[in-house]
């Protein structure tokens, strides 16, 4: 009887680091492998989709116009129930820390299935940073039977919860599978990508290239406008300077920063970019600005120096190494280490060195081995 395995994921991160997971599985023949999305995300999850060629087996379609957690959360856990009932997984994987990741896992629990945590054991101890994920990781934890961490530190983490040891397996991250796969395609011979020559067409690529992402919930409002406020300042500061900004699809963030950035000169505002064209321009940047967890992880892999507006990061590894440092979102201190990069050589020597605290892109294969084993 051949195992089965049900992968669920729903936001554009999730997307991106189960997709190596789930290319590895079905290419397994003693795993019966099924995919379902629950499309937190609609268009921000269609272009992974797209990009890794893979076809949902189940689509849950839930995303509403600015939705919130409560509703969410209960058309999740609601719709997960015919699903799993026609499937009868024998193990449910969920990854991090989103409303996915934690309704997932609990409607995995009450079917009776093995719930697989990847991106185990990351934590703030902070339940307020970042909200609400610190507290979905948390609580996933809590209900997984197998934690895959992406580092020995996330499994000290779990230890300390006295998460049994052999339950847990330090696999490096996943991002890093997938964004070893996304250079080789992009970089292939005869790849081609529309964005990519839109980016070509609007950019001076010979000017140093500011890459700025942001979404986190508990920066909405004035940390946000924050942000914008610095961006604009180093934008006037620096004319040779490109800032190019994709900007997140949620209303409490796409709204203020077209408000506020929209016109300004060296500010390139852009739709959320295809991962084709997004590692391109991590690529080509100079410094990157974001409040992402996977671009915190991605960046010390391409030697990017990341300034991370969040005062608390559950991603410690690169900030200890010195690749990522926390700028939280104060306009001065975003103002001034941004400047301090683009003036001091020898302060950007220091923060662009090639590190690899997350992984060597081996991940998933050390995930499917373990699986293979129980
Ligand atoms: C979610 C996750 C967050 C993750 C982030 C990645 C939760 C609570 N939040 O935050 O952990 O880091 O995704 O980006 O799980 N929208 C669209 N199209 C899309 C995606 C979003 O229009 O493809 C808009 C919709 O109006 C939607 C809103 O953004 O209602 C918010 O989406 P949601 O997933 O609830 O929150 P994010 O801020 O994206
Ligand atoms: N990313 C992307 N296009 C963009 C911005 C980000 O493909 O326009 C990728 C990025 O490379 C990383 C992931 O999306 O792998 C991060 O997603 P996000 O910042 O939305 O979520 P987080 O990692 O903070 O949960």
């Amino acid at each position: 009887m051949k195992k089965k395995n049900l992968i669920v994921f729903g936001t554009r991160p999730e997307a991106i680091k189960m997709a190596p997971l789930v290319k590895a599985f079905l290419n397994e023949d003693c795993f019966d492998t099924k995919v379902c999305v629950t499309a937190q995300h609609r268009e921000m999850l269609d272009q992974v989709l797209d990009f890794f060629e893979i076809t949902p087996d189940y689509d849950l379609d839930v995303m509403k116009p600015n939705q919130n957690l409560y509703s969410l959360t209960a058309t999740i856990i609601e719709g997960m129930k015919p699903v799993l009932e026609e499937v009868q997984p024998d193990y449910v994987y969920v990854h991090g820390d989103t409303t996915t990741s934690m309704a997932v896992g609990i409607a995995g629990f009450y079917a009776g299935a093995k719930v697989c945590h990847v991106e185990a054991g990351l934590r703030t101890y902070d339940r307020q940073y970042p909200f609400p994920e610190e507290f979905n990781r948390q609580l996933t934890g809590r209900i997984a039977d197998y934690h895959f961490a992406p580092t020995k530190g996330s499994k000290e983490n779990l230890l300390q919860e006295r998460t049994d040891e052999k339950s847990i397996l330090v696999t490096g991250n996943t991002v890093i599978d997938a964004l070893l796969f996304g250079i080789d395609k992009v970089t292939s011979t005869g790849y081609s990508d529309a964005e990519i020559e839109m980016l070509t067409s609007k950019v001076d690529l010979s000017k140093k290239i500011i890459l700025v992402t942001g979404h986190r919930r508990e920066n909405h409002g004035e940390g946000l406008m924050n942000i914008c406020t610095a961006l604009k300042n180093v934008a006037e500061a620096y004319p040779n300077t490109q800032i190019i900004y994709p900007v997140h699809l949620n209303p409490n963030v796409k709204g203020p920063v077209h408000e506020l950035l929209a016109g300004v000169a060296n500010i390139l505002l852009v739709p959320p970019l295809a991962y084709p064209a997004f590692i391109w321009l991590m690529e080509k940047s100079y410094l990157i600005i974001t409040d992402s967890g996977g671009i915190q992880e991605e960046a010390p892999s391409l030697g990017k120096p990341v300034l991370v507006t969040r005062t608390t990061t559950e991603r410690p590894e690169a900030v200890a190494e010195g690749t990522v440092l926390l700028v939280g979102t104060d306009i001065e201190e975003i103002t001034s280490k941004t400047k301090q990069l683009l003036d001091d050589e020898t302060y950007y020597a220091s923060m662009s060195e090639l590190h690899n605290p997350y992984g060597d892109g081996k991940s998933v294969a050390r995930i499917v081995d373990f699986i293979k084993a129980l």
